[in-house]
Formats: structure tokens, sequence, C-alpha cells
């Protein structure tokens, strides 16, 4: 009905340095699923996407076929690839292998996107080109100087940016490729497209939607998961 379709790119392949545990976050058990189970269940249950391309670290990705990709119970999981040493080149390598116009990336560690978010960000970029989520700072906001402060920041004018990031394949892998000799370490897409000179729209975020990045942060998602019904397949059990 003239809606575009939507790939997900579902970046896996980080180490987890800050989470410091045995193995890399997005496989750590989240009230008794992978945590990375989470995230795909969730991004599945968006009518807005029709496939998912889950970028893994290199040496799992024959893993993590078998275990997401030649399963039933993931229909909507095409492809498992190699990510690369940043995130952004595994995002780009997602983004090379899917076949669609528009991309929606969103990171394997942020397991309780819902719906309505994944729907809320697809039409901001279908209506403006480029759109993240993102929420309002409420805590006062200051840069870092050793172990001193620095300047305050504006909270007014600032956002703490999450994921979902959609936009078109076309113009992130332009972005990528006119821009990643400058050896700069980008944190998310919004910053590279914005970079090329891309105008990128944000619709509000969720605070459900935390990036589990420490220990803290995995302790709050336990207490989270255990409030929340754990989506098996296609359907909402
Ligand atoms: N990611 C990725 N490829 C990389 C680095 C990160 O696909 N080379 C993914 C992570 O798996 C995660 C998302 O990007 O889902 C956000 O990154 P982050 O929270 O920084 O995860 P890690 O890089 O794994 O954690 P850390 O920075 O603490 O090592
Ligand atoms: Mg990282």
């Amino acid at each position: 009905m003239g809606r575009p379709t939507i790939t997900a790119v579902i970046p896996a392949a980080g180490s987890g340095s800050r989470m410091g545990a045995a193995v890399p976050k997005q496989f750590m058990e989240l009230n008794g699923h992978p945590l990375l189970d989470w995230t795909l269940a969730a991004i599945s249950q968006a009518d807005e996407i029709t496939s998912i391309i889950l970028v893994t670290p290199p040496d799992d990705v024959a893993r993590l076929t078998g275990k997401y990709v030649e399963n039933a119970r993931w229909p909507k999981i095409t492809r498992a690839i190699a990510g690369g040493t940043t995130r952004a080149t595994s995002v780009y390598n997602g983004v090379r292998a899917a076949e669609t116009e528009w991309i929606l990336a969103h990171d394997a560690a942020r397991p309780f996107v819902s719906p309505a978010l994944v729907r809320r960000t697809v039409e901001a970029a279908l209506r403006h080109g480029a759109a993240t989520a993102a929420i309002a700072a409420h805590d006062t906001l200051k840069t870092r100087d050793g172990d001193f402060l620095g300047e305050s920041i504006n909270r007014a004018t600032a956002l703490i940016i999450q994921t979902p990031q959609v936009f078109r394949s076309a113009d992130l892998i332009a972005a990528h490729e006119r821009l990643r000799h400058e050896g700069k370490e980008w944190t998310d897409e919004t910053s590279l497209l914005q970079h090329a000179g891309i105008k990128v729209a944000w619709v509000p975020g969720e605070a459900a939607n935390m990036k589990i990045t420490t220990p803290d942060d995995f302790r709050m998602a336990q207490v989270m998961a255990e409030r929340s019904p754990f989506v098996k397949g296609p359907a909402r059990i």
C-alpha cells in the first residue's frame, strides 16, 4: 500500500568491554533468555520491519546463522553476517547486505524497544529523510575536565540519542565511503549522516529503551525483564 519495506540491521558484534563479563553482553541471559533474543523478539514484533540482518562477531556467524536464521521461530531474520572492529563498520556491513531502500539500525544492547517507538521513528524518517529516537536530558549536564567540572551544557537544548535510527541505505553507504578515511569513531549513524550534511529528525524515545552498557544497567534490565512477558515468536504471547 505504498509503504516501503524496511530492513532492520542489528549490530551485535561488540565485545562488551565496559560490562566486563565472561561473554559479550548480548549473549548474557536476561530472565532466562539471551539479551539478544529479547531485542530480536522486540524488533520482530514491529510490522514496519520486513527483514532483519543480524551483525555478529566474525567467529560466531555460523553458530548464530544456525540459531537465528535456520529456525522457523525467527522468520524475519534473513542473514547473520560478520561485523567489524567498530560499531560504524558493523552497521555498514549490515547495510551493504540489505536489499531495501530504507534501513532501521537498532543496537542489540537495547532489548526493550517497543513497536510504538519503531513506528514513530519510521514515520519521521519517511517524512524527513532520516530520524532517530532521542530523549531529553533531565540531569544537569557538564563537560569533564579531568577530576574537575568543565563547561555547563545547556540542558534545554540537549538530547540523549538512542536507537532505532532510520535512514536511506544509499545515504549511509555514501557517507561511510566518503568519511571513513577521516579516522573518526562514529558512535552512531546520526553522527555520520549529519557529518555528511544530512538532516536527521528526532522523535521521543523511551526510558525503557535503555542501552545496557555496565553491570549496573544489567541489574536494572534484569528487574525490567522479570516484569515483561518474553515474546517467543512472531506472535505476542
Ligand atoms: N557493536 C558492533 N560492532 C562493534 C562494536 C559494537 O556491532 N565493533 C554493537 C554492540 O554489540 C552493541 C551496539 O553496537 O549492540 C552498541 O555498542 P556498545 O553498547 O558500545 O557495545 P560494545 O561495544 O559491545 O560494548 P563496549 O563499548 O563496552 O565494549
Ligand atoms: Mg562499544
